[in-house]
């Protein structure tokens, strides 16, 4: 357990990445998930679709699944898309929401990922609602301003540590090897715990906030130290059982 008494969560994003034969990752997490890990730190795999009955069927109770995006409604004339239910479905307990990867490639905006969120709490999902800011924007000084409007827009009224995770990924570090220095992190996750306890009261204080952007076991150490980050989301490095694990095992005594 954190200093600040919430679990944290170590969550993988494998994006459009993995086959059948992927499942071997996975049995190689579960079988590096020792007690005093899964004690320390939750553990969550985002596989495409394709794979999350096969994974939520073998990992059990022991490592949590998740979608890594769903839409607004329950169901209907919405080709190629899948909805909040079908992922609970599928055995699913979170989605990912809003990365940066479909706010630009998929024009989401902070509305359309607000209503995902409501969607996922009432299909009995927990939404991953992600925010983050632009190198341009960093350099503009407007990193805050965009990251307080993206966590206002997107999550939604009446959010609980139940229902909402929050991730902080600085566009500009996401698969490119570039961190924030760990004041930077503290301010922007400040912020987020402020605007959330603002908007939640006390449910605000409960609600986890990863940082994702380049994390790896390397840095793991010193960005899950800094206050008010409650753990991680993992692109790349979760796609290799022994870097996924070891970012976890940043949360060992
Ligand atoms: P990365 O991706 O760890 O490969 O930078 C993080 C993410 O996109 O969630």
């Amino acid at each position: 357990m954190a200093r600040d008494g919430l679990r944290p969560l170590v969550a993988g994003n494998w994006k459009m990445n993995g086959l059948k034969s992927s499942v071997s990752v996975l049995d190689e997490i579960l079988s590096g998930y020792s007690d005093d890990l899964a004690s320390a730190v939750e553990l969550l795999v985002c596989p495409p679709v394709t794979l999350l009955h096969a994974f939520s069927g073998r990992a059990g109770s022991a490592i949590a699944v998740g979608g890594q995006d769903a839409h607004q409604s329950v169901s209907g004339a919405y080709t190629g898309s899948v909805s909040a239910e079908m992922l609970s479905d599928l055995g699913a307990t979170y989605v990912i929401l809003g990365h940066s990867e479909r706010r630009a490639h998929h024009r989401e905006s902070d509305d359309e990922i607000c209503a995902k969120a409501e969607a996922a709490r009432h299909a009995g999902l927990t939404a991953i609602v992600c925010v983050g800011e632009t190198r341009e924007e960093r350099e503009a000084g407007r990193a805050l301003e965009i990251v307080a409007s993206q966590v206002d827009g997107s999550v939604p009224d009446g959010a609980t540590a139940h229902d909402t995770v929050v991730a902080y990924e600085p566009v500009w570090a996401i698969g490119t090897g570039l961190t924030p220095d760990a004041a930077d992190v503290a301010e922007v996750h400040a912020l987020i715990r402020h605007r959330l306890t603002d908007r939640f009261d006390e449910a605000g204080t409960g609600i986890r906030i990863l940082y994702g952007g380049s994390v790896k076991p390397q840095n793991a150490r010193e960005l899950m130290g800094v206050a008010d980050v409650n753990g991680a989301l993992v692109g790349g490095a979760s796609l290799v059982a022994a870097d996924f694990l070891g970012i976890a095992r940043a949360y060992l005594p």
